[in-house]
């Protein structure tokens, strides 16, 4: 064991922030490392998944998972590799995944392995940031939002927002192979292009290309109407789509990242055009990616095949080191990423 020497490096939250989460909201610690007990784990973080729902936890208020506490390392999925263990349920050298936090090390006691949700992963289904994408939480989240809710039927059309990121590249790519037209919604021309030259989607709307942007193109790419929403953004670009739903319409209420860094802390406006729904007996649905959770195994081995056969492909936009957590959080709600947002820790 070497843990005696080696010194943790930590993001606490500070303070609670109004909008936008800036450097003065976090904290950097230091701390030693301490070997495992019992039972217990010790994992070095690799690679840190930073989401949208971040900017959620940093808010005092009712959600489906309790705030980050200030004064708490900050948290967050990743991926690490097991350096000490007393476990006999994992050896010193297995990759694993589960709610490490934005630190470089994490001691898991036994009794906080179910909390962490510590399992081992298998780096020949993909890669680390793979990991974190398609065959992870956003992996998983659009596979289970797009079937379970969203029940598309080939022939159909499918829109998605934030198409070029995390979940949005899953939901449409699979769209693509159940038989479906897949139209995204995404900002900016490298964005768009990337979606319908790379990943095969259909058609892509510049939503930033002008204020009719959005109406124009789905009247143009959805002639027929819109089957299935798969919503990331909310905002004004949820009212554009339900004016365009078509008769039976799915719409998946997966976020609203337009809204998020609003300050009253909850998703401010809702849709305006929600009478469509009952136009065209429509309906909407909210998912929590959480309760599918035991299905997991079954959606990693089925995108790991259209990975592996080249059917999908993935786009992680890597960051490196812990210290540049605050800003790299940040460019999710600017559009500044290109792919799943990850922030390298330690090299794989
Ligand atoms: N319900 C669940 O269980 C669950 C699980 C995972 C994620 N989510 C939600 O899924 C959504 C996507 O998450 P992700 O991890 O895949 O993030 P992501 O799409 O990789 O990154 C966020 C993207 O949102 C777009 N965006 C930011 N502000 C916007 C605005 N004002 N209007 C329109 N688009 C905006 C940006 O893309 P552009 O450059 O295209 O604008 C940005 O790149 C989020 O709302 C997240 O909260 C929900």
């Amino acid at each position: 064991m070497t843990t005696p020497t080696l010194v943790n490096h930590q993001v606490r939250l500070a303070q609670r922030p109004e909008t936008t989460a800036t450097r003065e909201h976090w904290n950097f610690t230091t701390e030693p490392v301490a070997e495992p007990s019992e039972g217990g784990v010790l994992v070095q973080t690799l690679s840190l998944s930073l989401d949208p729902a971040m900017r959620g936890w940093l808010n005092d208020a009712k959600s489906y998972i309790p705030p980050v506490a200030i004064g708490e390392v900050m948290r967050a999925g990743g991926v690490g590799r097991v350096i000490a263990s007393q476990n006999p349920a994992f050896a010193v050298g297995d990759t694993v995944y589960g709610t490490l936090g934005v630190q470089e090390y994490v001691l898991v006691p036994q009794e906080a392995l179910k909390r962490v949700g510590l399992v081992k992963i298998d780096l020949r289904l993909g890669t680390v940031g793979q990991w974190l994408n398609v065959l992870g939480m956003p992996g998983m989240t659009g596979y289970f939002g797009l079937l379970d809710i969203g029940q598309p039927q080939p022939g159909q059309t499918v829109v998605v927002s934030a198409a070029a990121g995390a979940v949005g590249q899953t939901v449409g790519q699979l769209a693509r192979i159940k038989g479906c037209r897949a139209v995204g919604i995404a900002g900016g021309p490298a964005k768009c292009d990337w979606v319908v030259k790379e990943l095969g989607f259909d058609a892509c709307i510049d939503y930033k290309a002008g204020p009719s942007a959005v109406r124009e193109g789905l009247k143009q790419h959805c002639p027929s109407g819109v089957d299935v929403y798969f919503d990331n953004v909310g905002g004004d670009i949820l009212d554009q789509v339900l004016a365009r739903l078509a008769r039976k319409a799915r719409v998946i209420v997966c976020g609203a990242i337009s809204q998020y860094n609003n300050a009253n802390s909850m998703p401010g406006a809702g849709p305006r055009n929600y009478l469509s729904l009952l136009v065209n007996r429509a309906r909407m649905e909210g998912m929590v990616v959480f309760d599918y959770a035991e299905r997991f195994p079954q959606a990693i081995a089925e995108l790991a095949g259209y990975l592996k056969d080249g059917r999908m492909q993935s786009k992680e936009d890597v960051v490196q080191g812990l210290d540049q957590f605050p800003e790299t959080l940040n460019k999710l709600f600017a559009g500044g990423n290109f792919g799943k947002l990850v922030l390298q820790v330690a090299p794989a």
